[in-house]
């Protein structure tokens, strides 16, 4: 749950852009429906937001608190609430499996308090046969919408509360960025900021580009704007979003003036006065720049992290998945990394059960992982996306092998990345201070700048402070560690 109350641009003085004006008076509006459903039922409402997904996602689940918030409802973490949105994600099968047993779960709530209204959006939604499914099966859903029109989420909210039938708002596509729309951070100290929406990359395996669209990138002087704001709110943090931030810009035109490449822009972001970190997420290694690794080597303030997706470690798979580049050209990029940057810690992710991927495929895979000595890599098995090339593809692998395969790579990842962790016990790095530890209150949890986690004993004043740490203890993906 978010726990501050500051939403950033709540302010009608603070915004430029139309549309968004044109939303906040659809938050009026709805703050006056809840706030005559408050006198019907003599009690507050309350609003829960469910995330699945990516940082993507999470992000403009801030933007879809922030409205209920300001509509009037108060926040909640339990689905048993008078308004539940579910922000989707449909990047595998089984993230659908979860949305849909949720949305099940909270159709149950609905039968005993009668005012509840249920909300469904994000990616899942933009595929029809989902949406299909849910006007079939979940008819006690309220309101659908997709990715493209989510700025719309007051309006839409507004209708939702107006009517008793079923909403549905689903665009194809958008070109359309809406600035100032208010949001609230879960952070206060640490913020994604998305550069760019959409991906025009298409590998065979991936509904993303069918689902978010087709790459546009948001203007740098926004970028650099939200950023000021930001900080000056107290973010120390931030995070640049995108598909594939390398080709940040690319949809300019020749002669824009606001036409700068990814590079250019991160330091540019790194100059923000008071702006202590920069993360970025996602670059793809076909479009990685000497430049870029330039500008991180020059500028202290980018955090030592790069997540390069790597999906797999054989060319001809590599190829088929339409991912440009082959094991020779990713591993000679981590090696450039490594030698500019050596205390760069290299995460990726990973595929397994791609179809036509033998065991000897996956042992390029094995192999590349222990020649990059991966810091972290996430393992995804294969799943099959309706639309994609690659669901129309011969040869999909029998579970049994993938599971074979899967649990091989499994075994190094955790190997490699065991090992990398273990070269920093002993020293002291600097860590944002994210939280009260969960399992034990008596620690607190920060971040090393290359995203390593660190457990230390501490006192709750120091969340949102970047203070020095000793890594005492290695256990795999963290660190115990006391206050250097
Ligand atoms: N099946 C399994 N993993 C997938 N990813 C994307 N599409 C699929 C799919 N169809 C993984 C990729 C990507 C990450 C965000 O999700 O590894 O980098
Ligand atoms: Fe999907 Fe490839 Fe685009 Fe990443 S780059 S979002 S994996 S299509």
């Amino acid at each position: 749950m978010s726990k501050e109350i500051n939403i950033l641009n709540s302010n009608k003085e603070d915004i430029k852009d139309a549309e968004s004006l044109k939303q906040l008076e659809f938050i009026n509006k709805a703050k006056e429906y809840v706030s005559s459903m408050e006198k019907e039922l003599g009690r507050k409402l309350t609003a829960c937001v469910v995330t699945f997904g990516c940082q993507m996602n999470a992000r403009d689940s801030e933007k879809l608190v922030a409205i209920l918030k300001l509509a009037g409802y108060e926040e909640s973490d339990s689905e048993n609430a008078d308004f539940v949105i579910y922000n989707t994600c449909t990047v595998r099968d089984n993230a659908d499996q979860r949305v849909l047993g949720r949305l099940g779960q909270c159709g149950s709530y609905k039968k005993k308090n009668p005012h509840m209204k249920i909300a469904i959006c994000g990616c899942m939604m933009q595929e029809q046969s989902s949406v299909e499914k849910i006007q079939k099966s979940y008819r006690f859903v309220d309101l659908i919408f997709g990715t493209h029109n989510i700025y719309k989420f007051a309006e839409l909210l507004c209708t939702c509360l107006e009517s008793d039938r079923m909403i549905i708002d689903i665009w194809k596509d958008t070109d359309k960025i809406v600035e100032d729309l208010p949001v609230l951070r879960k952070y206060p100290f640490k913020s994604g900021v998305n550069i760019m929406f959409g991906c025009n990359n298409f590998c065979t395996y991936c509904i993303v580009p069918y689902v978010r669209g087709r790459e546009r990138s948001r203007s740098p002087k926004e970028i650099i704007r939200e950023c000021e704001k930001l900080v000056a709110d107290g973010v120390k943090e931030v995070m640049l979003l995108g598909q594939n931030v390398n080709s940040y810009g690319n949809d300019f035109k020749e002669d824009d003036p606001n036409r700068i490449t990814f590079p250019q822009l991160i330091e540019e972001v790194c100059k923000v006065d008071g702006l202590e970190r920069v993360r970025f997420m996602t670059p793809h290694p076909k479009d990685f720049s000497d430049e870029l690794l330039d500008v991180i080597a020059r500028n202290s303030k980018i955090a030592r992290h790069i997540h390069l997706p790597l999906q797999s470690g054989n060319t001809e798979i590599l190829r088929r998945m339409n991912r440009k580049y082959t094991k020779d050209d990713y591993l000679n990029l981590v090696y450039k990394i490594r030698e500019k940057l050596p205390e760069v810690a290299i995460t990726t992710d990973i595929i397994v059960g791609f179809p036509g991927e033998t065991a000897a495929d996956v042992d390029d895979t094995i192999d590349v992982v222990k020649k990059a000595q991966f810091d972290n890599a996430f393992t995804f098995i294969y799943s099959k996306r309706t639309g994609t090339p690659a669901a129309g593809f011969d040869n999909q692998v029998p579970e049994n092998e993938v599971k074979e395969n899967f649990d091989r790579l499994l075994k190094v990842v955790q190997e490699t990345a065991r090992s990398q962790s273990e070269k920093l016990s002993g020293k002291t790095e600097s860590v944002l201070v994210e939280g009260v530890n969960e399992h034990d209150t008596t620690l607190l949890t920060g971040r090393l700048s290359n995203n390593t986690l660190v457990h230390f004993a501490g006192d709750e004043s120091l969340i949102g402070n970047i203070i020095d740490v000793t890594l005492d203890e290695c256990h795999g993906f963290y660190f115990m560690g006391h206050r250097a």
